[in-house]
């Protein structure tokens, strides 16, 4: 049986960086507000005509300047987004021909903010099997272009971004353990509309923006992590105090603080990204996790729990060793 490790990580996030002010002249808010809120104090906009294609390509070259890898051999690409530039073709199948790629398979995935997580356990299950050896998984979002700027409970959170995971065929794996789960009676809580004009038998704004029940996914969020956070790190033969580092997905740092204190895990040990990219669904994780690496914080061997939740109701999550 083949093995599946992460060998390295590539980010990027646009130019345009907006701070809270910008919001006090289109809805009744303001910095205190949001700050208190929800943690945020800037995010970046994707420019007018940048789309999730491009910032998966920046992230990919950030990636191999990281790294000094090669995409030559790369025989799967898989990008998890809610975001793409359009819903056929995919943005994975426009990333293999960006990126010059000769024969690799091309998928996007739909699991929301738990995308870059359902992405990777995709990898691993790819891998393990021994169907290919070398996999890019990007997590790539840009909401900006998705957001209701009349409504100023979401309009303030979210933010454009990617990153990207190369996950290969190795000796020794380093995903240790992994968990899945979906609650789709919570669908109409979050959700992004094309075509229908229900879910879950409610009648939902068919805008093409993005709408949610805030408190509702903040309790289910809240809620269910807490308790997989408990029970996951048993699935290798680790205990929480093993886990050097927690990377949930950037909603809100008060569902951040609230996971910590419900679970026991130390607030310390979080990696983050929301406070300086906003929401940026299946991209938070990686930027937070490529924070603490180029903060210095993450060493070689650390234990690392990551947990993506949102839109769905899904979630995903799993234990790595870094390096
Ligand atoms: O990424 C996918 C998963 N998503 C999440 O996990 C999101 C989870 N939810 C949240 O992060 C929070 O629920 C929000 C940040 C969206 C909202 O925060 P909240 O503390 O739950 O606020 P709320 O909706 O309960 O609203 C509290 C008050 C309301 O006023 P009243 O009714 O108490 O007078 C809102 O109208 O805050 C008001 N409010 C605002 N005030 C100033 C809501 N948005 C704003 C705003 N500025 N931007």
């Amino acid at each position: 049986m083949k093995k599946a490790k992460i060998t390295g990580i590539g980010t990027f996030v646009p130019e345009k960086l907006i701070d809270n002010h910008y919001f006090e002249n289109i809805v009744e808010t303001n910095d205190e507000w949001i700050q208190s809120r929800t943690g945020i104090k800037t995010r970046h906009f994707a420019a007018d005509n940048e789309y999730t294609s491009h910032l998966c390509i920046n992230a990919a070259r950030n990636l191999e300047e990281n790294t000094g890898c090669s995409f030559n051999d790369v025989d799967f690409i898989v990008v998890a987004t809610v975001t793409p530039d359009q819903v056929m073709p995919s943005v994975a199948s426009q990333v293999q021909n960006k990126l010059g790629i000769p024969a690799a398979g091309a998928i996007d995935i739909s699991a929301a903010c738990a995308g870059f997580a359902y992405g990777i356990i995709l990898a691993n299950g790819l891998i393990s099997a021994g169907t290919h050896k070398k996999i890019l998984v990007f997590g790539a979002e840009t909401l900006t272009k998705v957001t209701n700027y009349e409504d100023r409970t979401s309009c303030i959170l979210f933010g454009d971004g990617a990153g990207v995971v190369l996950v290969e065929a190795a000796e020794n794996t380093n995903i240790l353990a992994t968990t899945t789960g979906s609650q789709g009676d919570g669908g109409k809580d979050l959700y992004l509309s094309t075509r229908r004009k229900q879910v879950n038998g409610q009648d939902i704004i068919t805008d093409g923006k993005i709408h949610q029940n805030g408190r509702a996914v903040f309790k289910w969020a809240v809620n269910t992590i807490a308790g997989q956070m408990n029970t996951l790190p048993a699935q290798c033969g680790l205990t929480m105090s093993d886990i050097n580092w927690f990377v949930p997905h950037s909603a809100n740092l008060r569902i951040i603080e609230a996971l910590c204190n419900n679970s026991g895990y130390p607030l310390e040990q979080t990696l983050e990204s929301i406070t300086i990219y906003g929401n940026t669904s299946s991209a938070s994780i990686p930027l937070a996790l490529h924070r603490g690496i180029r903060d210095g914080k993450v060493k070689k061997g650390d234990k690392i729990m990551m947990f993506g939740f949102g839109g769905g109701l899904v979630y995903a999550g799993l234990i790595m060793e870094w390096g």
